[in-house]
This record gives structure tokens, sequence and C-alpha cells, in this order.
């Protein structure tokens, strides 16, 4: 099962400045440097956190860039000029903190097929971040995606044992489904190294995306070797 790390919220703590520390592209290297197998980010239409130019950058410096991205012709515009290898297209609303929900593809209308159309005619390879239900997944194939992703946000964030096995059983179910339907299958969102076991048991998943955990994971561990430093430097 492959890794890919998303890094926008190494862009987030950039954008608290507004300057260029810590840069994502150098985040991004040390991921791959360390194990993943691609680069996820995230260009929302309010560039909260990745900007235009971190995506000219990463597909520069990164073989396999997957591009998140809702369907607004200003990140349609990059990502058709930069031509990551893949992009995934997600719902956005300005008012969330992060991606709630998976895309309605099913309802998607004309301006989905246009915009998929659009990135296939780019050489691009388009995968859908839908729920774990057999509608948006039929749509999905029918629309030509090559990947689905998962949301594992309601898996992660079950309150009880039993709401978070129907949800693993509903992720399996639909995972299997996609293989047979020659889809490749990924999943992410709100998985961390306590809750990811039960995801990288279905058989079927060829893929995670994680992001919000690694990046908050690697401050608490980092933070010991970044205070060592300066103390080192001031001393000196
Ligand atoms: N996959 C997709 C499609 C996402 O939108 C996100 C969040 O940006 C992730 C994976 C990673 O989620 P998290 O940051 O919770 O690990």
């Amino acid at each position: 099962m492959r890794l890919g790390v998303n890094i926008d919220h190494v862009a987030t703590v950039r954008q608290a400045r507004r300057i260029d520390q810590p840069d994502p592209v150098a985040a991004a290297l040390i991921a791959l440097k360390s194990g993943a197998d691609s680069i996820v980010a995230h260009l929302r239409e309010d560039r909260r956190h990745i900007q235009d130019a971190d995506i000219r950058r990463l597909k520069a410096a990164v073989k396999r860039l997957n591009m998140e991205m809702a369907i607004s012709p200003s990140v349609l515009k990059v990502a058709l000029a930069v031509k990551p290898e893949r992009v995934t297209l997600v719902p956005e609303r300005r008012e969330e903190l992060t991606t709630e929900g998976g895309l309605d593809v099913a309802g998607g209308g004309t301006r989905l097929k246009t915009a998929v159309a659009r990135l296939h005619q780019a050489g691009i390879l388009v995968s859908m971040f839908i729920g774990a239900d057999e509608r948006q997944l039929a749509a999905s194939a029918k629309l030509g995606a090559s990947t689905v992703e998962f949301h594992t946000g309601g898996y992660a964030e079950a309150r009880t044992t039993a709401a978070r096995i129907a949800e693993a059983k509903r992720i399996a179910h639909c995972s299997r489904l996609a293989a047979s339907m020659g889809l490749e299958v990924a999943a992410g969102h709100g998985l961390n190294t306590a809750n990811v076991a039960a995801i990288v048991r279905i058989p079927e998943i060829e893929e995670l995306n994680i992001g919000h955990s690694i990046v908050g994971r690697a401050i608490s561990v980092g933070m010991a070797a970044a205070v060592r430093e300066m103390k080192n430097r001031m001393r000196r």
C-alpha cells in the first residue's frame, strides 16, 4: 500500500507569517526521502495554505504529484497549465475547516463532466474523492475516473466502536466494488497511527493519503531538535 503525504499544513504555518518558511516543497522532499510514495497538495479557491507557485514548484521537484482541487475556474487553470500526474476532485466550501464530505459526482452535471474532460485532454489522471456510496462510485466510473478515494472522515471521527466498525465495513464493501469495476482505490482523511490499521487491512485499497496527523506529529518529534539547534546557536 502506497502513502501519499499531504503537505498543505506546512503551508498553513508559513502563511501565518506570509514569508517563505517553512517550505512545503522542502517538506515534500523530506517525506519522499523517508518513504512517502507521492505528494498531495490542495490548492484551495481561497488560497489559504498552498499557493499557485507552490504547485508549480512541486511539479518541478516531485514526480508523483496529486493535486487536490475543487472545480473552480482559477484553480482548474493552474492544473491545466502545470499538469500534475493526478488531480483529485474534492468538494469545497469556503467556511469549512477541511474537506468535510465527498464530492457529489452523481449530481455534478455538465460542469463536472466538462472539467474531467479537460483534465483528461491535458493528460492528467482524475481521482474522485467520494463517500463510500455505490451511486457516487458508479458515477465516478462513468465519468472515466481512474481512481476513487474514499473519505475516511466518518470512520476516523466515529464516536463508538460499533459506528467505527460499520464505517470500515462500508468502505471495505465499496472498495471491493470499485476494484471490480477496474478503478484504483485510495482512501484518506483523518487517518493517524492510532486508527489506520483497519483501513490498511482492506486489500483493495492501494493508497492512503494522509496530511494533518503527519504534519502535526512532525511538529512534536521535531520540537526537541529545533529548540536544541537554537540554544546551540545562541551559545555560539
Ligand atoms: N485526501 C483528500 C482528498 C483530502 O481532501 C485530504 C484533506 O485535505 C486528505 C486526503 C488528508 O486528510 P488529513 O489531512 O485529515 O490527513
